[in-house]
């Protein structure tokens, strides 16, 4: 279904997240990732994803979370779902607490830390959300509701909140013959030592064939030798593979030992022996 196809549960959905957002725009802007507030339309994607994979909609869905608000003194029912977006800086508390009572939640998350938040399931997505006041956070989500799963990414979910970002006019995306570079384009060798001898290169504007089109190399160009370009490659192949690469110590090796045995088992998890 694309985001244009309006049904009666959609237009509830979106209505909602748009009151609320009415709700909240009463509150001061702040700047810091606690106090991004969700755009109700990526709030509305994120609600219907929930709702469908966890099959909700009989369930009561409460947002606890908002300036002045105490998430420990809300008042919770029986089949209640937190979907709401905590502030990052004490989520790992906030789960736990929901873990400790038995409240189901679905939560917004920090991609980059969000395996430390120690959640039964952990949806990773890395959508980049640009929050009402105009922070881009790398955002992914934790979940009470399918405690089965430890870690599972979640593709149609990433797309919805695709679809929701603003429309940016797309940079044109330039390929330059291997005779020629710019200083952005061999920023991506600069781990690798590499040089070109004065002789062996000459500062550029343009590219002829840029010329017909009112194109320029964006900050200007170098054109240079065959034999550079051919050590440019070489260079540009070896900063492409330069990483660190972390093993396995014995210890570890056992951990994946006693995992791969345990695959067959189906019993239900719990969060301790990972995160031990
Ligand atoms: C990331 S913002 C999200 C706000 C809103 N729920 C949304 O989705 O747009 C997190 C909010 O939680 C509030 N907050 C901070 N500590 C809280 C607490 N202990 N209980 C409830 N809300 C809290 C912050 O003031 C902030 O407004």
């Amino acid at each position: 279904m694309t985001k244009t196809q309006a049904t009666p549960e959609r237009l509830h959905v979106a209505q909602a997240a748009k009151e609320y957002a009415e709700f909240l725009a009463k509150f001061e802007a702040k700047k810091t990732t606690d106090d991004c507030f969700t755009p109700p339309e990526v709030f509305a994607a994120v609600h219907e994803w929930a709702a469908t994979e966890y099959e909700l909609q009989d369930r009561r869905i409460v947002r606890p979370f908002h300036p002045g608000g105490d998430f420990v003194a809300f008042d919770y029912q029986p089949g209640d779902v937190v979907l709401d977006n905590p502030p990052f800086s004490i989520i790992s508390k906030i789960r736990g607490f929901y873990d400790a009572r038995g409240i189901d939640y679905f939560l917004f998350a920090p991609s980059l830390t969000l395996f430390s938040t120690k959640a039964p399931t952990m949806l990773v997505v890395d959508e980049t959300i640009e929050y009402a006041n105009g922070a881009k956070v790398a955002t992914s989500f934790i979940t009470s509701l399918e405690p089965q799963t430890r870690v599972r990414t979640a593709p149609a979910l990433a797309q919805a909140l695709k679809a929701q970002r603003p429309v940016k006019d797309a940079l044109p995306k330039y390929v330059y013959p291997a005779n020629v570079r710019n200083s952005a384009i061999l920023q991506r060798i600069s781990s690798v030592d590499f040089r070109i001898p004065a002789n062996e290169c000459e500062f550029i504007s343009e590219l002829d064939s840029q010329a017909a089109n009112g194109k320029t190399i964006f900050g200007g160009g170098i054109i240079m030798s065959n034999a550079k370009a051919a050590d440019l490659k070489a260079a540009e192949l070896k900063a492409a593979v330069e990483s660190t690469e972390w093993r396995l110590s014995p210890r570890e090796l056992q951990i994946v030992e006693r995992l791969n045995k345990s695959m067959a088992h189906t019993e239900s998890p719990n969060t301790a022996p990972l995160f031990a």
